[in-house]
């Protein structure tokens, strides 16, 4: 089976779409699959991988990334360069399509629509699921039309400037203001005063015209894995806590905290009662359902303190460097990172 693993982009997400195919390429089992490593730059050009490799490490803090003309390798057991000049055509030679694609024009139905077009299998949720969970704004809508707990928040069009008094009031402070189709935290901002706010608003639109405003919800950070198997069975993972261990009080989980420092820690499974981790477990099945997934997706939610659930938001194609919780939470609940990979492939072409 030949596997095109995709990654880069022209999302804001690109240096974390280069570590997480990264971690993909050295897990995915290379006896069982050929894999055809394909790189797309900032610009949206394609770069093909070749298999005489040499190496190029991810180095401290420094993000990789695709760039035309120039080799690259990733790190680990499958090491690749790549070299300019993929056409799009390369993808009718290949089985299956692993998009590791985060943010814009990969996780949001773009990439997808190509592969409907082409008639090639991939792993994760279609077109419309795909879109509908990237755009947060979107998302929302359709989880609460189904009955899922979403938070407060005010939706920006790309024509509001600003809020008003009455949605001010609403809302209260702080709030978390962001683009409504980005992820890795890239361009949101915890406004904690009214004056901080079209500031925020403006810091946001660089990623979005369309912005989202939501009231912080007060609880404990859980995610949890949603996993299709090829015998059609979906099933999610034990969750895990994120646990922000920074002193500043105003810290929360930004792009820093994800993957650079060490500010962050993840307890899986999250230490919460066995019925909130089952209700948590539930819920993202549902929300799954409700955005009419496929293959895989992480179900982000607040847990307050009387147990009570809220849906941050639900990523379609989650993190998967070795940071991420979304591989951690399903080694824990038993399917080892290369049997995962291996799950998510053979689903696609399931
Ligand atoms: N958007 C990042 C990759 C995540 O959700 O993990
Ligand atoms: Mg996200």
């Amino acid at each position: 089976t030949r596997v095109a693993v995709v990654f880069g982009g022209r999302s804001s997400e690109h240096p974390v779409s280069c570590v997480s195919a990264g971690s993909i390429l050295a897990n995915l089992d290379a006896e069982r699959f050929e894999i055809v490593p394909i790189g797309i730059t900032r610009e949206g050009g394609w770069v093909l991988g070749t298999s005489d490799a040499s190496q190029l490490a991810i180095r401290g803090t420094e993000f990789p990334s695709v760039t035309d003309g120039k080799s690259l390798v990733l790190s680990g057991r499958n090491v690749v360069s790549l070299e300019r000049g993929a056409e799009v055509g390369v993808l009718s030679s290949v089985d299956v399509v692993f998009p590791v694609l985060h943010g814009a024009f990969g996780e949001d139905g773009t990439i997808q629509g190509l592969l409907e077009l082409a008639d090639i299998p991939y792993v994760g949720p279609g077109v419309l699921a795909s879109a509908s969970a990237m755009d947060k704004a979107t998302a929302k809508k359709l989880l609460a039309a189904e009955g899922l707990p979403v938070g407060t928040y005010v939706e920006l069009s790309r024509r509001a400037t600003t809020l008003t008094e009455e949605q001010r009031d609403k809302l209260g402070l702080p709030v978390f203001v962001k683009p409504s189709r980005a992820g890795s935290s890239i361009g949101i901002s915890k406004v904690t005063d009214w004056s901080q706010l079209d500031a925020a608003i403006e810091l946001a639109r660089q990623t979005d015209p369309k912005v989202l405003v939501e009231a912080a919800v007060v609880g404990r950070e859980v995610e949890c894995g949603v996993l299709e198997f090829p015998d059609g069975r979906v099933e999610a993972s034990l969750p895990a806590e994120i646990r922000v261990l920074s002193e500043e009080a105003e810290a929360w989980y930004d792009f820093e905290t994800k993957y650079v420092g060490e500010d962050a820690e993840l307890d899986i499974p999250a230490k919460l009662d066995d019925e909130i981790i089952e209700r948590v477990r539930a819920t993202a099945l549902r929300a799954f359902e409700a955005l009419d997934c496929q293959g895989l997706a992480r179900v982000d939610f607040f847990v307050g303190a009387d147990g009570e659930l809220t849906i941050n938001e639900v990523n379609t194609m989650p993190g998967f460097t070795t940071t991420s919780a979304y591989p951690k939470m399903w080694a824990v609940t038993g399917v080892d990172y290369p049997t995962l990979l291996t799950t998510l492939v053979e689903t696609a072409i399931a």
